[in-house]
């Protein structure tokens, strides 16, 4: 269950007890809909990007003189405790590098920024290789420092990859930043930087890796043979190969008969949309590794 920090403040502040805080208070559960067993993950999994919807219990007979509703204390305490635990931590400083469009960083910007969801991490820095890229206009509006370093300013060095990733290595240190964000950018780092930046560099990328990794992967997903019926989206850390490290968190999307790139895209990108901040989150609040 996810509860959201305010219930933890409140806990804290107030010194409210669980049983107390699970019967006055809802703990961010706005509504619940009962349904079939059998229909329960997919009417979760349609509601789920939109609406935040997760499946938390299921109904059953009462017991003679049971309880009326039944919480598992355990992990409602372990819950909780992380929830303070990351309420007291300093957010962690997260650069975020971008070659295009941006619709990952600003759903990054939008969930970290989201009280309710909970995440320890904060974006203090967007950097893109292009400086047409439609992601700088975001992160200004978002009133977040931004750089363009070109790649092609280092075409004259020795080692002109190594030479960009030290000029971005620089900025993202200089801005003190704990963890990097690749969102949509369009370039293979170096050793170096893999190395700089090693379990705290993260990628998404579209599909359910190991399936189709590289380029248009949503392409290769389609010219399967057979056809494949669903696809997804992958955050996973950096390592030296491309799109191979390890896996932090997956999404799926369904791939209906008449999907073409453009329809199979947009599907994914709502799914990474959902996906890049629970991963973020997971790293960030250290619920993983
Ligand atoms: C995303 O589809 C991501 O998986 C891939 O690049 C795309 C970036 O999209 N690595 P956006 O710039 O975040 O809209």
């Amino acid at each position: 269950m996810h509860i959201p920090p305010v219930f933890a403040w409140l806990s804290a502040k107030g010194n409210i007890v669980n049983s107390e805080l699970q019967r006055t208070f809802n703990c961010g559960i706005g509504l619940i809909l009962i349904c079939s067993k059998e229909h329960a993950d997919t009417i979760a999994a349609k509601l789920k990007h939109q609406h935040n919807a997760r499946i938390i219990g299921e109904v059953k007979t009462r017991a003679i003189n049971g309880k009326q509703v039944v919480i598992d204390d355990v992990k409602f305490t372990a819950n909780l405790d992380g929830v303070k635990r990351n309420l007291l931590a300093p957010k962690k400083r997260v650069g975020v590098l971008i070659s295009g469009n941006g619709s990952n960083l600003q759903a990054l910007i939008d969930k970290t920024r989201d009280s309710a969801f909970g995440c320890n991490a904060e974006v203090v820095l967007v950097l893109s290789n292009k400086a047409d890229a439609y992601g700088l206009e975001r992160a200004k509006h978002a009133g977040i420092p931004f750089k363009t370093i070109s790649h092609t300013s280092f075409k004259d060095a020795s080692n002109p990859r190594v030479a960009f990733d030290a000029a971005l290595t620089a900025e993202l240190e200089q801005a003190k930043v704990d963890i990097v964000c690749l969102a949509g950018f369009m370039r293979i780092l170096s050793e170096q930087f893999v190395d700089r930046w090693n379990g705290k560099l993260i990628n998404i990328h579209p599909s359910l890796l190991p399936k189709y990794r590289g380029l248009h992967a949503q392409q290769q997903a389609l010219d399967a043979n057979p056809r494949d019926t669903e696809s997804g989206c992958t955050v996973h850390l950096v390592d030296k190969g491309v799109d191979t490290g390890v896996i932090i968190f997956q999404e799926r999307v369904p791939i209906y008969e008449d999907d073409d790139v453009s329809s199979l895209t947009y599907r994914i990108h709502k799914a990474e949309h959902f996906a890049f901040p629970h991963a973020l989150k997971m790293l960030a609040n250290r619920s993983y590794l």
